[in-house]
């Protein structure tokens, strides 16, 4: 496995996305993590990442002596590199002066890291390799034992290297996919010169996960909260695996979940898999404490807050249960379905990045279960999560669904939320998922559902007037929102066929009486955001 020393970086999770596609396992810790952490994990290989280092007080993150001391490989980059230098004896020169995006870097000389790779291998180590480039600051001088390993005309040391001792550096990043060359060149690193031999594949993820999930439980029993969103599916298809009915999942349906999701969801986990779930039918009370309520923040909060009492009424059930024999005395662990990067964001590893997500997630529960916590999916990326929902046999649907807020069709719903809007909104938002479920792109053989990142309906309470056979009708109107993006922080709106606008225009109006117009939302984010509220 490879230890990554995180400086910082807003990409140091892809580091770790493209040393898992290389089927070595990693993990990341800050950079100033101690000693004894580095021995107890002992890593095959360590990498050092990136970093926003931006202010002199910055420039004096190091690693710790240790990494140097190991001898294991060691990979620097960008930051990385210069801190290798400066920590062994080189000579960096700090400076504000950015050097940002493209760049060609020539290979120097033979290295194990470089010599393999495609684009360098073609003109006996003169071929050229398309790099990102993000930095200001550079080695001016290697340090004692290294030799040069690439440059580029504006920083004459790109790479250096010391393979006695197999320590590593490049200036450029490449684990972002601007690097053409990137993922070959992670994977030499981990697989040739760390010697990983990339065999950490889901299928014995199942195995070592189960096991330690019956070790950490023993016989204890296990709440779960299940939303139907895919984290907690996987985690819940995963516990159960492990411990059968020691496991109850808790579903609150709030009545602003997509068409027939109870249902699935019940039928998916209670009906095929057998586990024991708990189906709270609390739409009432959720439209109750909604009633007269327009403002999206209030609405949000209203529902987080009723959801976590909803949650908590059950928990308490379960954890005061005991059996026939008396002997258990109900639940002692609240299961969740927290993956890798909910855990480096929200501070696991601590160094400071700039602040560029706001998180708006609902169903954050209180520490005050007094439960322990039961975390399965920490070390899994999303798509990692995916595969293995795949592997334990979840339905490819639902383990490759768009995401679904927490607050649900609660801010789909423009202003105060209604049953009747509710039920009309379910039923359109289900034509329009359908359609793109349906229509294949030809270029790309691909479904429009999976060649956009969200698509949805938006109901708006406002009235206008359509003719309908002989009549005059005068009804809602919905908007059909759906966009394309990477991250969910930019995203464009998608340009989905007219053929397919028509179909699924003229099957809402049509079906869904109480609607009788719709129209598609063309605005990307920003300056609009992807939901409506
Ligand atoms: P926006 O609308 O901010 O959405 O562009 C970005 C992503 O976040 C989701 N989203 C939410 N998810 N609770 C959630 O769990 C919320 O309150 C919430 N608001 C937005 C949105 O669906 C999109 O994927």
């Amino acid at each position: 496995k490879i230890l990554i020393l995180d400086f910082g970086s807003q990409v140091t999770q892809l580091i770790a996305r493209r040393v898992r596609e290389a089927h070595v396992y990693c993990e990341i810790h800050p950079n100033d993590v101690s000693e004894e952490t580095i021995r107890a994990f002992a890593p095959k290989g360590i990498i050092l990442s990136g970093s926003h280092a931006s202010t002199y007080e910055d420039h004096q993150l190091r690693a710790p002596q240790i990494v140097w001391d190991l001898g294991v490989p060691v990979l620097g980059i960008c930051y990385g590199m210069q801190t290798m230098a400066a920590q062994l004896g080189g000579r960096v020169e700090w400076s504000d002066h950015r050097e940002f995006g493209y760049a060609e870097v020539r290979a120097r000389g033979h290295t194990k890291l470089l010599d393999g790779i495609e684009d360098f291998r073609t003109v006996e180590g003169h071929g050229m390799l398309k790099v990102w480039m993000s930095h200001g600051d550079k080695v001016t001088e290697l340090p004692p034992g290294f030799k040069l390993m690439a440059s580029t005309p504006s920083c004459p040391i790109a790479g250096m290297a010391n393979e006695d001792k197999g320590f590593y550096a490049v200036q450029f990043h490449p684990e972002v996919t601007h690097t053409l060359q990137g993922t070959a060149l992670l994977t030499r690193f981990v697989r040739e010169i760390a010697g990983c031999r990339g065999d950490w594949i889901m299928g014995n993820y199942i195995e070592e996960a189960v096991a330690r999930i019956r070790e950490q439980v023993g016989d204890e029993e296990v709440i779960l909260g299940l939303s139907g969103g895919v984290d907690s599916s996987v985690a819940a298809a995963l516990i159960h695996r492990a411990i059968g009915d020691q496991l109850t999942c808790v579903f609150v349906d709030h009545g602003l979940l997509r068409l027939n999701e109870g249902a699935m969801v019940m039928e998916m986990f209670a009906g095929r898999l057998h586990a024991k779930v708990v189906h709270v039918q609390a739409q009432d009370q959720f439209m109750g404490h909604l009633k007269g309520v327009t403002d999206p923040e209030q609405k949000r909060k209203i529902i987080g807050r009723e959801f976590v009492e909803v949650f908590q009424a059950e928990a308490a059930k379960l954890k005061g249960q005991d059996t026939a024999s008396g002997t258990n005395k109900g639940a002692k662990w609240l299961a969740q379905g927290t993956i890798y990067p909910d855990v480096v964001e929200s501070g696991g590893t601590k160094t400071k990045k700039a602040t560029i997500k706001s998180h708006h997630n609902v169903g954050g529960l209180p520490e005050t279960l007094g439960l322990k916590l039961l975390e399965p999916l920490r070390e899994l990326f999303k798509d990692e999560v995916r595969e293995l929902g795949v592997a334990l046999g979840l339905p490819h649907d639902m383990v490759y669904r768009h995401p679904f807020p927490g607050p649900g069709l609660g801010v789909r719903i423009l202003g105060e939320v209604k049953a009747e809007y509710a039920t009309l909104l379910q039923r359109a938002d289900h034509i329009f998922i359908e359609e793109l479920r349906k229509t294949v792109d030809e270029h790309t053989s691909k479904t429009w559902y999976d060649l956009t990142s969200q698509a949805f309906a938006v109901f708006l309470p406002v009235k206008s007037v359509g003719v309908m056979g002989d009549g005059r009708t005068y009804d809602y109107v919905v908007a059909l929102r759906a966009v394309q993006t990477s991250d969910f922080m930019t995203a464009d709106w998608a340009e989905l066929p007219y053929s397919l606008l028509k179909r699924v225009s003229s099957r809402i109006i049509n079906e869904v009486r109480g609607i009788n117009r719709v129209t598609y939302d063309v605005s990307s984010k920003p300056p609009a955001t992807i939901e409506w509220e």
